[in-house]
């Protein structure tokens, strides 16, 4: 059966770097469907171009949604002020639910561009069952070595975090999946740009119908770490601005990085 893999992306310095990263690690996966969507109002040649590479095992849907200005976190933002990627998520679960009614196989799992993945996480995504959610810890996370389920024979016992335990899901984007059919049984099921900060997960298990008691624990009764929140550093360019003053031109921009 599929996995369905969400993916937003925004353009900046390090976008292809990333997201050539994460290809080269879904290409040793099969019977995947990378949904990718880009935050940009059309469709950019860059993204257009790395997905004509794409090797045709891999399914791809190609889609576009621009995040509102007023939704937009500013580069001199702290990142945590306003959630990333909701717009784009939702298109695609507005595809999966117009295109997969008569097809409801599969399952859905929400990829960052910049994170890292074990190829074996994609195995224990295809052991989750019906109304169940697949947890897992994922790896360098919420200012720990790594965040989530504590398990025994599968059985969630508690949630290890140090931030908001409180929440229904005190896990990270990466830290779980679901099948396909959750989200066809519940198509009003959307991320929301306003919800506390930290609860975008637990907001959309929430309205898929799931709570604590759906839970199952992955990855060797959560003792694998099969995922890391990866973030990659933004790179200075002053060096572009020194040249273009010094000698008046400076990178070939008809040069693709
Ligand atoms: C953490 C989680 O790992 C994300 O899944 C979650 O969406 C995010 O927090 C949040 O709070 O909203 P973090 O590494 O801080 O992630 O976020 P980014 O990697 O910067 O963004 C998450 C995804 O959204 C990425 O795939 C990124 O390419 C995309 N994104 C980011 C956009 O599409 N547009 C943006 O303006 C920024
Ligand atoms: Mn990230």
């Amino acid at each position: 059966e599929p996995i369905y893999l969400i993916t937003p992306t925004y353009a900046r310095f390090t976008q292809k770097a990333d997201m050539t990263r994460l290809l080269y690690t879904l290409m040793h996966v099969e019977s995947l469907h990378w949904i990718i969507i880009e935050d940009h109002d059309e469709k950019t040649e860059l993204i257009t171009k790395f997905i004509e590479r794409i090797p045709t095992d891999i399914q791809v849907t190609h889609l576009n949604m621009k995040t509102p200005p007023m939704d937009k976190l500013a580069s001199d933002d702290p990142s945590w002020l306003k959630p990333r990627g909701v717009q784009q998520r939702n298109a695609a679960i507005e595809f999966l639910i117009k295109h997969y009614q008569e097809s409801p196989e599969g399952y859905v799992y929400f990829l960052d561009d910049d994170n890292t993945y074990d190829i074996r996480i994609f195995d224990e995504i295809r052991k989750i069952e019906e109304d169940q959610v697949g947890v897992w810890p994922v790896g360098i996370v919420g200012k720990l070595r790594y965040e989530g389920p504590v398990c025994s024979n599968g059985e969630v016992t508690s949630w290890f975090t140090a931030w908001k335990p409180d929440r229904p899901f005190p896990i990270d984007m990466a830290g779980f999946a679901v099948r396909l059919e959750n989200f066809l049984g519940s198509p009003e099921a959307r991320f929301k740009q306003r919800v506390p900060r930290g609860y975008q997960e637990s907001h959309i298990l929430t309205e898929l119908g799931l709570d604590r008691t759906n839970a199952v624990g992955l990855a060797n009764n959560c003792r694998d770490v099969l995922v890391w929140h990866t973030r990659t550093e933004k790179p200075r360019m002053d060096a572009e601005e020194k040249l273009m003053k010094a000698t008046g031109a400076a990178s070939d921009l008809s040069i693709e990085v």
